[in-house]
């Protein structure tokens, strides 16, 4: 609402980092982003078994690394010791997975936004991931600069417990396709945002979120066409895997 923080946020969000040049979630993929001229980035952050918070997507580690297992099962003394890289490129081999402490101090000093995802994971303890990660995000990056968001209620919940302000966190609540009740929980969370996936996204829901308080944020907007017609719909922001292709 007009009365809510004021976040510097640009027309596009690069991804996991800039994540169609580089491996998603890690330094690399942020300093691309930052290369790339893109102000903010969307990043995923989980807790390991030893309770270190990390910038990872999924809940096994097979996928972005050469290791195999549940990111729960690790310590950072193995989890650390993974190739994060060369999945996606030889050129990235040395790349290790970023904590979140690591990330933050490269996004403060790089002077970036960041959309910082809950993501919970099947079993995990939601309290525990918010209460690690919330307070050093705070104090890393200013409120015009951190976006909060979950597909999870419960860590949503945590996350304005723990920042009671909207002045102060801006929160944004993530769907896969939009609820009935979303006014409801967008009221009481008093977020800043929706974050929708675009590919169920109907005009007449864009035209009902952009006609409320909240933000409209769409994720993952690869396509420059999907790109400009979301703009015409009322779209205030998209995260794109790469955010460069996307043209008005
Ligand atoms: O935050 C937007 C988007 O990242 C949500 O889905 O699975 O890519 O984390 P996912
Ligand atoms: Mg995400």
């Amino acid at each position: 609402s007009d009365t809510a923080l004021r976040l510097d946020l640009p027309a596009t969000i690069a991804h996991r980092g800039l994540s169609a040049l580089a491996p998603e979630n890690t330094l690399a993929a942020v300093r691309a982003a930052h290369a790339a001229g893109h102000h903010w980035v969307e990043l995923d952050v989980q807790l390991l078994g030893d309770g270190t918070p990390v910038i990872w997507h999924d809940a096994g580690v097979r996928r972005c690394s050469n290791g195999r297992g549940k990111l729960n099962q690790l310590t950072w003394d193995s989890a650390s010791r993974l190739d994060v890289g060369r999945w996606f490129d030889r050129a990235f081999s040395d790349e290790r997975m970023a904590t979140l402490d690591a990330m933050l101090a490269l996004l403060a000093e790089l002077g970036m936004g960041l959309n910082l995802e809950m993501k919970v994971n099947r079993g995990r303890d939601v309290d525990a991931l918010v209460e690690r990660v919330l307070p050093d995000a705070m104090q890393a990056l200013p409120a015009e600069r951190l976006l909060v968001s979950s597909f999870d209620m419960t860590a949503l919940n945590a996350v304005r417990r723990l920042a009671p302000d909207p002045q102060h966190l801006a929160l944004g609540l993530l769907y896969k396709k939009l609820p009935r009740d979303w006014e409801d929980n967008a009221a009481r969370l008093e977020a800043f945002s929706l974050h929708l996936d675009w590919q169920r996204l109907k005009l007449t829901q864009a035209q009902e979120v952009a006609a409320s308080p909240y933000r409209l944020l769409c994720y993952t907007v690869n396509d420059a066409k999907a790109y400009r017609r979301l703009c015409e719909w009322g779209v205030d922001a998209v995260i794109s895997d790469d955010p460069g292709q996307l043209t008005r």
